[in-house]
């Protein structure tokens, strides 16, 4: 029998559901995929989202990394700020908000991480069950976001949902083609608005925080950093909610595995499940010159879609890519980009991620449950995981 041609639509919800099959079938048999329908180009093996990610020239972010151009558009800098320019507007905006990002302040911040997974962990562990994407792994990176830019825990109900459109964390399919509905882009105009007020506060009476440091900089207009707190929301709250997801989930199908992860192994259950799922899946670049990939000339001006998740199991880095497996090498995994745009919250992720890990493992029982049938996940190209996880644990 013929093998079914190769259609690869991240939109697809089959696709969304599993896309690692597909992802094995572009390496093996595409690895230049033209979607014309989307209108992207797919890099599916390590060495060429490698390469692509490395060479920002020829690889612009000017419209953004997200699949869908359309549902941006020119507001990407407002919402996406630095994640969607190129040098030198890029490297300056960095410069200034890394200074806010630094190794030093990131461990600073430990202690008030460790206290708000403690929190969550105590609610959700009395509960006994409960769902671990709603009730637990979505409130740590917001807490810890809102902390970081001064929002009192009051607020922070309404920036989670106003928040959603630049994530796609909504079910059923936000985040697709054209999913800037007139009520998502309300929402994100109110929040702009209540960010532009910490702002203002904040030049009147600056405080301990990020937002704080930032207006004092002086580099940085009012807009800046607005768009700049729109896209530390969107960029560093859904990815770690979803990293945990799938450590959770992940060490539950595999009990050896997990048993390792409660003996202590839970820095390497972090990176292999980043390895194994990672949250990012894809992010999107635009050709800025003429360009010959696997025999094909593509045009200045193709959008290419830079598949992270296939990547990360690419056979030709990873042995047997799709075990999951926490003694493997993991130091070549993407997860967290690579080249000009690399993560400035990968230090603050991992961290929320072991904290919150370790406070699991002390907290609850390894013999944990999960209800699969209970479990939707997200239909958005960029940023993929699972909503809804439903769990049972014992104490
Ligand atoms: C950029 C992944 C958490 C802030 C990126 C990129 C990836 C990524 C793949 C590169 C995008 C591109 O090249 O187009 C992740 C994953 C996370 C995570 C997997 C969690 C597991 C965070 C957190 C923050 C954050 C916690 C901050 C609070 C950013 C910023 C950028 C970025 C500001 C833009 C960097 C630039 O354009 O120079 N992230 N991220 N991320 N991330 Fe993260």
């Amino acid at each position: 029998m013929e093998p079914p041609s190769l259609a690869y639509d991240p939109y697809d919800p089959d696709v969304n559901a599993d896309p690692f099959p597909v992802y094995a079938r572009l390496r093996a048999e595409s690895p230049l995929y033209h979607n014309p329908e989307r209108g992207f180009w797919a890099l599916s093996r390590h060495a060429d989202v490698s390469a692509a990610l490395a060479d920002s020239a020829r690889y612009s972010s000017d419209h953004g990394p997200m699949l869908d151009r359309g549902a941006w558009g020119p507001q990407a800098r407002a919402y996406l700020s630095f994640v969607a320019m190129d040098p030198p507007d890029h490297t300056r905006m960095r410069a200034i908000v890394a200074r806010g990002f630094t190794a030093r302040r990131v461990a600073a911040l430990e202690p008030m991480i460790r206290d708000i997974a403690r929190r969550h962990v105590a609610q959700a562990v009395e509960k006994g069950s409960f769902d671990f994407a709603r009730e637990l792994s979505a409130r740590i990176p917001l807490d810890v976001i809102s902390e970081l830019m001064g929002v009192p825990p009051s607020d922070r109900a309404g920036v989670r949902r106003r928040s959603a459109p630049l994530t796609g964390r909504s079910e059923g399919g936000a985040g697709g083609p054209g999913a800037m509905t007139e009520e998502a882009v309300g929402d994100l105009l109110s929040l702009g608005g209540y960010y532009a007020s910490i702002v203002a506060e904040r030049r009147a009476a600056p405080r301990d925080d990020l937002v704080s440091v930032l207006v004092a900089d002086g580099g940085l207009s009012d807009e800046e950093i607005v768009a700049f707190m729109f896209l530390l929301v969107g960029a560093g709250s859904e990815t770690t909610t979803h990293l945990l997801n799938a450590a959770w989930y992940w060490a539950w199908r595999h009990p050896a595995q997990r048993a390792a992860a409660f003996g202590g192994a839970v820095v390497p259950w972090m990176e292999e499940t980043l390895r194994f799922d990672t949250p990012a899946h894809g992010t999107a670049r635009r050709l800025t010159e003429p360009t010959e990939l696997y025999g094909t000339l593509l045009p200045a001006g193709t959008r290419m879609w830079l598949l992270i998740g296939s990547a990360n199991r690419d056979e030709r880095v990873f042995p047997e890519p799709g075990v999951y497996d926490l003694t493997r090498d993991t130091s070549r995994a993407i997860s967290f980009g690579a080249g000009r745009h690399h993560c400035l919250g990968a230090p603050l992720a991992r961290l929320e991620a072991r904290v919150t890990l370790e406070e699991l493992v002390r907290a609850v029982d390894p013999d944990y449950d999960v209800d699969p049938g209970g479990i939707t996940r997200t239909a958005h190209a960029n940023v993929q995981g699972m909503v809804r996880l439903p769990t049972r644990v014992k104490p």
